[in-house]
C-alpha cells in the first residue's frame, strides 16, 4: 500500500493506472471494523482500492469536536494495509482547501431534519469534500455506511440528481456483540455509558417491531423513545421515522422507512438507525 499526500501525486498514480475500476472509500480515520467492512466489499468489487482519511474540517461546526476527534494514523495504515486498499490519500487542510473559493454546495430540504437539524452546515460541508474526492479520484464506485443513514441519502440523491458518474454503495451496518453500531466516538463514552448505549439499538428494534406489528408509526416512536429514555442517562437529540432515501414524514407510498435516533451523552453523541423494507413486513 502506498500513501499518498498531495493531490498530484495522486492523480499521476491514477492516471497510470487508467482503464482499471476504482473503489473509493472516504473516511476520517480512526478505523473500525465498520471501515473494515466497507474496504472489503471495495477490494471485492475493484481492480484498485483508493481510501482517503481526512478529517474534513468543513463538516464540522465551531462548538463541534473537530479538534478531539480521535486520530491514530499509525494503526488506519495498519488496518488499510491489511485490508488490501492500494493508495492512502491524507491530505492536509490546506492541500484539500488551498484557498476559499466562496462557492458553497447547500443541501436543502434534506438537512433540515435528523442530524441536520441540530448540525447546521454539516451535510454542506460533507458534500464539499466528497464532491473534491470524486473529481480526484473518479472511482467507479464509492462505499457509505448505512449507519450514517441520512448522509447515505444525501449522496445518493445528489449523484442522481447532478450525474456524478460514480455508483454509490450501501454497506450494512457493522455492530459489537451486544448491539452498539461500532463507531469512531465510542471511545468517548465513560463505562457507564457504555452499558447504557446498546440500548439505542434496543429502543430502535422496540419501535421497528411495533411498527410490524400495528402499522401504527405514532405509537412506535413512542414506545422506541420511551424504551431509550428508560434505559439511559443519555439526553435524546431525536428519535424519528421518515420515508427513506427521500426523508419525508409521509409514509404511504415509502418502499423503505428509516428509524433513526441520535443521543447525547456526556463527552459523545451518537447515532444508529433501522431500515425497515415496507414489501417485507
Ligand atoms: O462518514 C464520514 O466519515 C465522513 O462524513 C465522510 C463521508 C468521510 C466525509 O468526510
Amino acid at each position: 500500500m502506498k500513501t499518498v499526500q498531495t493531490i498530484n501525486e495522486l492523480q499521476n498514480i491514477l492516471y497510470s493506472n487508467k482503464g482499471k475500476t476504482i473503489g473509493l472509500v472516504p473516511t476520517m480515520g480512526y478505523l473500525h471494523e465498520g471501515h473494515l467492512a466497507l474496504l472489503n466489499k471495495a477490494r471485492e468489487e475493484n481492480d484498485i482500492v483508493v481510501s482517503s482519511i481526512f478529517v474534513n474540517p468543513a463538516q464540522f461546526g465551531p462548538n463541534e469536536d473537530l479538534d478531539r476527534y480521535p486520530r491514530d494514523i499509525e494503526h488506519d495504515t495498519e488496518l488499510a494495509t491489511k485490508a488490501g486498499v492500494d493508495f492512502l490519500f491524507v491530505p492536509s487542510a490546506t492541500e484539500m482547501y488551498p484557498f476559499e473559493s466562496g462557492i458553497t454546495i447547500h443541501v436543502g430540504e434534506l438537512s433540515t431534519k435528523l442530524c441536520g437539524e441540530s448540525r447546521p452546515g454539516h451535510f454542506d460541508g460533507v458534500l464539499k469534500v466528497i464532491t473534491k474526492l470524486f473529481h480526484l479520484v473518479q472511482p467507479t464506485k464509492a462505499y457509505f455506511g448505512q449507519k450514517d443513514a441520512q448522509q447515505l441519502a444525501i449522496i445518493e440523491t445528489f449523484v442522481n440528481a447532478y450525474n456524478f458518474p460514480v455508483q454509490i454503495e450501501r454497506v450494512s451496518t457493522v455492530r459489537e456483540a451486544d448491539g452498539l453500531a461500532k463507531s469512531s466516538r465510542n471511545v468517548f463514552l465513560s463505562v457507564k455509558e457504555r452499558s447504557e448505549a446498546i440500548h439505542l439499538f434496543k429502543g430502535l428494534t422496540v419501535a421497528t417491531e411495533t411498527w410490524k406489528e400495528t402499522k401504527d408509526i405514532n405509537e412506535a416512536l413512542n414506545r422506541g423513545k420511551s424504551y431509550i429514555e428508560q434505559n439511559t442517562s443519555g439526553k435524546i437529540d431525536y428519535f424519528e421515522a421518515l420515508s427513506y432515501p427521500n426523508l419525508q414524514p409521509e409514509f404511504n407510498h415509502a418502499e423503505q422507512i428509516l428509524f433513526a435516533t441520535a443521543v447525547f451523552f456526556e463527552n459523545a453523541r451518537l447515532i444508529d438507525n433501522i431500515i425497515v423494507d415496507v414489501k417485507e413486513v
